[in-house]
């Protein structure tokens, strides 16, 4: 499969999106003709049919060498953390039941149906499907990492024939911070999972409040700790092995952080505890997990003696 074409025309700021792609692809990845030739290996099913919920789904007929053939293509791109698919006969079972943040979250968004919409910190765009098997017609997600569009890539050639001729899909190698500022643009902003590595918490819902029009929709879910003690916890080491956690507020702490920066009505929709069932190893992603990352003497907590995953979404307008 080739290199990279990007799907940008239909936005207002494509040429600043094509000149951050250029610096992006010069840069390149050490493993990007590993993935282009894996990717090269998918098999073309025709007449297949899809699903986007509840499970993103594509079936048809296909040989045991075609089987095989597709596993091959797909195993390259290890590992697989966000899902699950099911390609044909093979139930990508990744280290996230992203399929269950996705029920937590969905209930309480304003329809995403004819909506414009970014997802930042996207992965490899397991929730754009969704969105789009929601009805939005226009979905960017942006996330730095190439294995991540290439793991998209996948995904698109499978499921991009399935949407409808006013609905665009593409996600891009990018960070928030190569977006243009101020688009006010979108319908509805996500951020899933983004915001505890950022080092200026406020800094970046302002600038996801600023991709959206008047009176557009934020999505914000991150970690967050109990009430009752500090407001904030700045991990100074790692947090469940994670060396770039930066800011996990408590639900309180986090609805301020929006007011500050901009977002009005915001409502915590969802506060869950993410348990060994919702991430853990998996045939398809076999490093370690959370379940090696919480203290085994008391899995409330993580290794590091800190307070275990809990994650909270919040919903906010913009004026
Ligand atoms: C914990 S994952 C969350 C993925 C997905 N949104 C979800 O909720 O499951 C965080 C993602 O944010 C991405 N990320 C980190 N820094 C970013 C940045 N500056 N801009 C956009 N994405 C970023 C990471 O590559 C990673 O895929």
């Amino acid at each position: 499969m080739s290199a990279e074409t990007w799907d940008i025309d239909g936005f207002p700021f494509a040429e600043h999106l094509l000149t951050r792609l250029q610096a992006v692809e010069a840069k390149g990845h050490g493993d990007l003709d590993k993935w282009r030739s894996a990717l090269a290996g998918l098999p073309m099913v025709p007449n297949a049919q899809h699903q986007f919920t509840p499970m993103l789904k594509v079936s048809g007929d296909v040989s045991e060498a075609l089987s095989v053939q597709l596993k091959e293509a797909l195993l390259p791109m290890h590992p697989w953390r966000k899902g699950p698919f099911q390609l044909f006969d093979q139930f990508i079972d990744t280290e996230w039941r992203s399929d269950w943040k996705w029920e937590r979250v969905l209930p309480h968004l304003s329809p995403l149906a004819g909506r414009k919409v970014l997802d930042v910190g996207c992965g490899n765009g397991y929730y754009m499907w969704r969105m789009a098997g929601e009805g939005a017609t226009q979905v960017l997600g942006v996330d730095p990492m190439w294995l991540f569009r290439m793991q998209y890539r996948v995904l698109s050639h499978y499921f991009s024939e399935a949407l409808t001729a006013e609905q665009s899909v593409e996600m891009l190698p990018l960070g928030v911070d190569d977006l243009p500022e101020n688009t006010h643009y979108f319908d509805t902003v996500f951020s899933m999972g983004v915001l505890y590595h950022r080092r200026d918490p406020v800094a970046h819902i302002r600038q996801l409040l600023a991709q959206l029009r008047s009176g557009g929709e934020l999505v914000l879910e991150t970690l967050v700790i109990p009430e009752g003690g500090e407001p904030e916890l700045w991990p100074e080491d790692r947090y469940a092995q994670m060396r770039n956690v930066h800011a996990l507020p408590t639900v309180s702490r986090l609805l301020s952080w929006v007011e500050q920066a901009g977002g009005v009505a915001a409502r915590c929709v969802d506060e869950a505890d993410t348990t060994t069932e919702e991430q853990r190893q998996s045939p398809w992603m076999w490093f370690y997990s959370l379940p090696q990352y919480l203290d085994p003497k008391t899995p409330c907590l993580t290794v590091e003696g800190l307070p275990g995953p809990r994650r909270a979404v919040i919903v906010a307008k913009t004026n």
